[in-house]
């Protein structure tokens, strides 16, 4: 199986490196596909909508978001048998496609779609692994051995790390989204898009983190320097 697996293919993001900071149009327009693509199938459990405000969003927009995305409650509608909803408040964690994982497998042949909030912390390869995840699906190698061929609803993908996975490709044609800012919608800026916001959902705080980190190098080369100094005058007359 080695042999068919591919490493990850390179990433470059906004947030990447010591100087990483967050390109929000980027953000927001990954919370798009996230919110018209994968929320039909994995939840955010760990965002709340007031987060959006961090993606440039002001109170008003982050209200008519959560306006459409109802939250179900544990009461279930007499009337269809589903679960009853309510809407959503803004202080409401993103609410999760099915009720419980029984129902999420029953949905997806007894495959389970994990909660994205922290997947690009939570796998190997992380960022690059999704960016190569989403954008990796193709047919199989006319070499591969028969026992490694995807069957039944598998689908193949050799980022993946036993090259079957279950989830159906989610990307699949330019313009599945439409862009607020023009953005051409290609399958490759969708993955990079939503790849970027799900960097952001599994570490909200770090471009503060990178902003104190420099202030706290800054003071300690102060520090440093005006120790330094001090030493110096201290000895100065002693041999
Ligand atoms: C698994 C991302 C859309 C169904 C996963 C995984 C990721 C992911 C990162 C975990 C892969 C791993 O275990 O390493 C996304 C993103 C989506 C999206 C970013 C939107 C762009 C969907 C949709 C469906 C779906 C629309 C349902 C039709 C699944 C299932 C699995 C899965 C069933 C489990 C696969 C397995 O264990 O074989 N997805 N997904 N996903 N996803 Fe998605």
């Amino acid at each position: 199986m080695k042999a068919f697996h591919l490493e990850p293919k390179e990433l470059h993001l906004a947030s990447d490196g010591p100087f990483g900071h967050w390109d929000t149009a980027q953000l927001q327009r990954g919370l798009k596909v996230y919110k018209e693509v994968c929320a039909a199938c994995h939840g955010l459990g760990q965002v709340a909508f007031y987060d959006f405000k961090a993606l440039g969003y002001d109170e008003d927009q982050v209200k008519a978001i959560a306006s459409s995305w109802p939250i179900q409650t544990a009461t279930i509608n007499p009337d269809t048998g589903e679960a009853a909803t309510r809407a959503p408040i803004i202080s409401d964690k993103l609410p999760q496609p099915y009720l419980n994982e029984v129902a999420a497998r029953a949905a997806n042949n007894n495959a389970y779609p994990p909660d994205l909030s922290l997947i690009t912390k939570a796998r190997e390869g992380h960022a690059p692994y999704l960016y190569s995840l989403l954008t990796g699906y193709r047919n199989p190698p006319a070499n591969l051995p028969e026992e490694l061929r995807p069957s039944g609803p598998l689908h193949y993908n050799p980022y993946f790390a036993n090259l079957n996975i279950a989830m159906p490709p989610p990307l699949t044609a330019e313009g599945q989204v439409t862009y607020d800012d023009g953005t051409r919608a290609t399958v490759d800026q969708m993955a990079k898009d939503v790849t970027a916001f799900l960097v952001w959902t599994a570490e909200p705080k770090l471009a503060t983190r990178h902003a104190y980190g420099w202030a706290i190098l800054g003071f300690l080369l102060v520090l440093t320097t005006l120790a330094y100094m001090s030493y110096r005058s201290i000895w100065a007359d002693k041999k």
